[in-house]
């Protein structure tokens, strides 16, 4: 069983991570399925409008998603981060980073489960950060990203009998609209985490990509339960980003 019938649904796909790795697929010939806001004519596959955030909507997307097409493989890409130390996180913050990271790719993986399991093969990635080693006011992003690899080591376990592998990319710092968003460049903050960067530059959406890729492959069988940082040797690094 290679997969090679399904689809791949990749959250968040128009921009950044999500795009270069739709680009990546199609490129070769597979089938992608793609959920971002915003309808966007360059997307190179189906592509299906919802806001991931609202439950109802997010619900009845994946519902749909999962009726049309076969998906075996997914990718858990969309994610939210709100900048606040400690003493000024909001609870609609605590909700919304928790939200986005988590309940979302909960909700994604239970709607795809169903034809992962009828398959006997499945891929699951899910796009954790880098910051869940820790990041200076940006704790809730943590601690969200964090979680995902719990999720990704207990799903590994509870699905590893059935063909399904659950992994996980955890990126550094990429140049992409919400890194912009989220790091003014002008700030003392997002200078000083770039010089951190023990590579001495951000990575580029498509090198994230690169490692969705294996993970998604069926050559990949043999390996769940992972999560690989993708970052420049930040993980590494004695600098705390
Ligand atoms: N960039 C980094 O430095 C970095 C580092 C570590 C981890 N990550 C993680 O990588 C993932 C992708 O980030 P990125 O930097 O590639 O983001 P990005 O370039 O800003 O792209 C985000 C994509 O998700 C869609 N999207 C955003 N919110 C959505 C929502 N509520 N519902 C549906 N679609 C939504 C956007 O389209 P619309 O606006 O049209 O909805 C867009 O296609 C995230 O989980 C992020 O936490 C990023």
């Amino acid at each position: 069983m290679t997969g090679g019938e399904g689809f791949t649904l990749v959250t968040g796909a128009t921009k950044g991570i999500g795009r270069a790795i739709t680009e990546r697929l199609v490129a070769r010939g597979e089938r992608v399925v793609g959920i971002a806001r915003s309808a966007d004519a360059s997307y190179p596959a189906p592509l299906l409008l919802a806001d991931l955030a609202d439950a109802q909507a997010r619900r009845a997307v994946f519902a749909a998603v999962a009726a049309r097409h076969p998906i075996l493989r997914l990718v858990n890409n969309v994610g939210l981060n709100r900048m606040q130390p400690l003493a000024e996180i909001t609870p609609e913050a605590y909700q919304d980073v928790l939200d986005t990271n988590l309940r979302v790719t909960l909700d994604a993986t239970q709607a795809v489960l169903p034809a992962m399991r009828e398959a006997g093969f499945g891929r699951i990635v899910n796009i954790s950060s880098r910051s869940l080693l820790g990041r200076h006011g940006g704790s809730m992003y943590a601690a969200a990203k964090a979680a995902l690899v719990g999720f990704t080591r207990s799903w590994a376990l509870e699905l590893a009998s059935s063909g399904i592998t659950v992994n996980c990319v955890a990126p550094g710092p990429v140049a992409t609209e919400m890194f912009a968003r989220n790091n003014p460049p002008e700030l003392p903050r997002t200078k000083a985490m770039l010089a951190a960067v023990p590579v001495g530059r951000m990575g580029e959406p498509a090198e994230i990509a690169a490692a969705i890729d294996y993970f998604l492959s069926a050559e990949a069988g043999f390996t769940t339960g992972q999560t690989l940082f993708v970052c420049g040797g930040a993980s590494i690094s004695q600098v705390h980003l």
